[in-house]
């Protein structure tokens, strides 16, 4: 049986200030969803923050991005030896909004996945469990090429890691048309997509498939979480807008109890 996990990503929002109203009043309510996994992702500048308003609490935190590099010269990117200094638990992989807004310019598909599994790599090497983010584009939606794009990179993480890495991370499927837009995923249609990849892993290791989390995001609400989190593969939700409003959040993590 899987635990369902709730994860709310900040992105680049907020303030001190703002992040400890929020914080307050999820804390307070956290009795109401202790039986689900939950955890924050605040922009790494407010880490520090989080990590000391959580330490004592069941909830855990994590960070947006990663480098697939261990140290050096590489300015602007956090390590994965720096996140386990703010005790980060997970880390994003691989969000549609870091493929396509900073899509490393000029490199091709196929050097993106190979990136995207390198941070997958790193992250599990240094005890981080990745969360790792896949979702058709729009207009790859439009042209039926949902499955094609999930099974590309589901692939190379596979190929360069070896399935069994699977079973230390968490996947989530993002269709991009359905971030921010309001317009959310029936839950037919993420049941379906989530199945897909569970039977993609099951081909390679059918115990991974099995125990491995799958979440669904892209314009999760209070309001039609339940019937998205009912679906026999989707495991909880990764929640962008509202996660920044603690009672609309609380409302989703009790959907996933
Ligand atoms: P929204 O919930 O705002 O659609 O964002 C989803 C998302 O991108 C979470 O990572």
């Amino acid at each position: 049986m899987r635990k369902p996990l709730v994860a709310g990503n900040w992105k680049m929002n907020g303030s001190s200030t703002s992040a400890k109203t929020l914080l307050d009043g999820i804390l307070t309510q956290a009795e109401s969803f202790s039986s689900a996994d939950v955890a924050l992702f605040p922009p790494a500048v407010y880490l520090r923050q989080v990590q000391e308003a959580l330490t004592n609490s069941d909830i855990r935190w994590g960070a947006q991005n990663l480098s697939q590099f261990k140290h050096g010269a590489y300015t602007g990117e956090i390590s994965a030896p720096m996140l386990n200094d703010f005790g980060c638990k997970y880390v994003l992989i691989g969000h549609s909004e870091r493929r396509c807004l900073y899509a490393e310019i000029g490199l091709d598909q196929l050097v993106l996945d190979y990136i995207i599994a390198e941070k997958y790599s790193m992250a599990t090497q240094e005890g981080i469990t990745p969360i790792i983010c896949i979702g058709e584009s729009p207009e790859e939606h439009a042209d039926g090429k949902t499955e094609e794009v999930i099974a590309r990179l589901l692939d190379i993480v596979i190929d360069q890691n070896g399935v069994k890495a699977l079973s230390q991370a968490v996947l989530a499927y993002e269709p991009v048309w359905a971030i921010g837009t309001g317009k959310s995923a029936t839950p037919e249609w993420a049941q379906e997509v989530h199945s897909f990849m569970r039977e993609r892993i099951k081909k390679h290791d059918p115990e991974t498939a099995e125990s491995i989390q799958i979440l669904y995001g892209g314009s999760v609400k209070g309001d039609n979480a339940a019937p998205l989190f009912s679906m026999p593969d989707i495991d909880g939700g990764l929640i962008g807008g509202a996660s920044l409003d603690a009672n609309e959040f609380v409302q989703i993590c009790m959907a996933a109890v």
